[in-house]
């Protein structure tokens, strides 16, 4: 098992055998990581054994599950404790001030997205932002203008 599989584990158990739990693990997976991605699909049939089809079918019914990313890069903030009380919300603020869209909402560009996360298992690096899975720490109101510049020039 690894992080990620972990947290699918976690999201599927904290609604195992309540009415409606296939749609509130798949809301929950969409929170954690923006979109329901094939792997993470997968994962939940294996451990509900709920038919992948049938998983499919509630995705693809409701316009609000996505398939894929809402933008090149998914910013996403951590707010847990150790970051939230190291500034987590400035940096936060400070991203969407540099992108101008609010939490989310992909920029007109389809480039990035901000999105909030609870703890990504890294709190002595708080604040922590992580991108598309790389991890930046101990991130402030004036680093995050560098990196989010460094993914501009990427494109
Ligand atoms: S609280 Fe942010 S990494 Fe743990």
């Amino acid at each position: 098992m690894n992080e990620y599989t972990d947290k699918i584990q976690e999201i599927a158990s904290r609604w195992q055998n309540k009415r409606g739990s296939l749609i509130m693990i798949l809301h929950d997976l969409q929170e954690e990581f923006g979109y329901i991605e094939r792997k993470a699909a997968l994962e939940v049939a294996r451990i509900t054994r709920i038919p992948l089809a049938k998983i499919y079918e509630v995705v693809t019914f409701y316009h609000y599950f996505k398939l894929s990313p809402p933008a090149k890069y998914v910013i996403s903030v951590c707010k847990g404790t150790a970051c939230y009380l190291k500034g987590a919300c400035r940096v936060a603020g400070e991203i969407k001030k540099i992108l101008g869209v609010e939490e989310g909402a992909p920029t007109p560009d389809g480039l990035f997205m901000l999105r909030t996360v609870r703890c990504l298992g890294c709190c002595g690096l708080a604040p922590v932002v992580d991108i598309n899975g790389r991890i930046f720490s101990r991130v402030d109101v004036k680093n995050i203008r560098d990196i989010i510049a460094e993914y501009r020039r990427k494109r």
